[in-house]
């Protein structure tokens, strides 16, 4: 079962952007798309880079380090060289509250 824990106020996460947070001691990447939160893991599946500094478009975030895409609302890895997908959290907001599920 979900262990739902409040966040963020849904107004500190930029626009269509990225921020990282720390969640119960886990690295977690939070992005605005479109009004809309997606949580994913912070770092990234094939090196040890933070997609929190990484660059957000489209529902995509680009790694930093070599430019691998994952879709922030699936996690899919959806370019070279990622191989692997990113684990995604649901999330939920209430109010201004951003609330996210971990298992
Ligand atoms: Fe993210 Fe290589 S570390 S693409």
């Amino acid at each position: 079962s979900n262990n739902w824990i409040e966040i963020i106020n849904i107004d500190d996460i930029p626009e269509d952007d990225v921020i990282g947070v720390n969640v119960s001691g886990q690295n977690i990447a939070l992005y605005k798309v479109d009004g809309e939160v997606f949580a994913t893991d912070n770092l990234c599946t094939h090196g040890h880079a933070l997609l929190s500094d990484g660059f957000l478009e489209d529902g995509e975030i680009e790694c930093p380090l070599h430019q691998g895409r994952f879709c922030v609302k699936s996690g899919k890895a959806m370019s070279e060289p990622l191989t692997e997908d990113i684990k995604t959290y649901a999330t939920r907001t209430e109010g201004n509250q951003v609330f996210l599920a971990m298992s």
